[in-house]
């Protein structure tokens, strides 16, 4: 099969605009098969009486920025039992003004509101994904995701194409927000990272060092799921372990939605206000040699809201080689688990394929 990775296989359609013409049953290409459906798959009660308690880990990461040496060391314990129990965690008095969080995901919103004209002007091609889209992958015949999204590289400024960066009437003189937005993202990963190496027991800048020092590369996706009228046949997002380095998501505070695997569950997040939910990617994974887990995740729609998230991707350099790191290696006397490759190499199976559960990573794994 030749893969033409230039235009989308097929006529996209918005899904808002599914969702805005009043239809009571959804098409075909967003029902998913019943395995994968969100009500069959969901965290059962019946597990254990608390298990409807159960959430992410959430993490004062404040103690990061402390001089007392035994508070940052504590914040580091949380935040390593968290990458490798969930992959997963919600960072609380992260630093981030949560106004600007906020407003600029507001503004996001009032994009999406926009006229179907107005946005078609940013319409995204698979080439780079950049723009306003409607689909993960290029598969004829697909099933889809019931969502769209704003795609865009932010990072380092040199990459941003100003053109596909949204102008009036909702980002006149705001593009600057998603600019702030990106450099306070940006700050949060730096010292994330450097807690991470930490954690790995490696020097202060040694991920980063892997990622290509200042070189590293990041984007955002703006995430618009519409009201669905039969949410339990479809997901927002299907199952998908995120590519790159380390996530960080604003969500919706009032509309859940995010679901995290742990082992047969799918655990809903409950938001904390304010946090951000950040996540460890597949080259993180790789690097931390499986010590640090890129856990697949989904997102449920519902019928009766719409939600509004943004992701903000950090992640390596494109043309560098991505591997277990020789030092923790060393340290913890164990064999590479994953080949090296380069992340843009890496990511052409997600951009190809969309969505798939973990089978990327784990189809790299080394037999041993
Ligand atoms: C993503 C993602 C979750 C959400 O964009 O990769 O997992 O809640 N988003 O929108
Ligand atoms: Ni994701």
């Amino acid at each position: 099969m030749t893969l033409n990775l230039q235009t989308w296989p097929e006529p996209i359609v918005r899904v808002q605009s599914l969702s805005e013409s009043g239809i009571f049953k959804i098409p075909e290409t967003y029902i998913k098969p019943p395995s994968q459906r969100p009500s069959l798959n969901q965290s059962k009660p019946s597990i254990s009486p608390d298990s409807t308690q159960i959430n992410i880990p959430v993490i004062d990461i404040s103690g990061l920025f402390s001089a007392e040496a035994s508070r940052h060391a504590d914040t580091l314990d949380l935040i390593g039992s968290a990458c490798r129990d969930w992959g997963f965690f919600q960072a609380v008095n992260h630093g981030v003004p949560v106004e600007m969080l906020r407003h600029t995901r507001e503004t996001w919103r009032e994009f999406f509101h926009l006229r179907m004209e107005e946005k078609q002007v940013y319409a995204n091609s698979p080439v780079t994904y950049e723009g306003y889209g409607s689909r993960l992958g290029i598969e004829k015949g697909a099933k889809l995701d019931w969502g769209d999204y704003f795609f865009l590289n932010c990072f380092p400024e040199s990459v941003r194409d100003m053109e596909k960066w949204p102008r009036d009437p909702v980002f006149c003189n705001r593009k600057e927000l998603t600019a702030e937005y990106s450099q306070e993202m940006v700050k949060l990963g730096g010292r994330l990272m450097r807690a991470l190496s930490l954690i790995l027991g490696l020097r202060e800048n040694h991920l980063q060092d892997a990622f290509g020092g200042e070189d590293f590369t990041a984007c955002l996706r703006a995430n618009f799921y519409p009201k669905c009228p039969q949410p339990d046949l479809t997901l927002g997002l299907s199952s998908h372990s995120d590519p790159g380095g380390m996530t960080f998501l604003y969500p919706d505070e009032n509309v859940p939605g995010l679901q995290v695997r742990q082992g047969e569950m799918w655990v809903t997040v409950e938001t904390v206000p304010n946090a951000i939910i950040v996540n460890i990617g597949d080259q993180i994974q790789v690097l931390s040699n499986g010590k640090m887990k890129s856990v697949d995740h989904r997102v449920m729609v519902n019928s009766e809201k719409e939600r509004v998230s943004m992701a903000y991707f950090y992640n390596p350099k494109g043309d560098i080689f991505i591997e277990p790191i020789k030092e923790f290696l060393a340290k913890e006397k164990l064999k590479p688990l994953y080949p090296r490759m380069t992340y843009n190499e890496y990511r052409l199976f997600i951009r190809m394929n969309g969505p798939r559960g973990k089978s990327q990573v784990e189809s790299h794994k080394s037999p041993n």
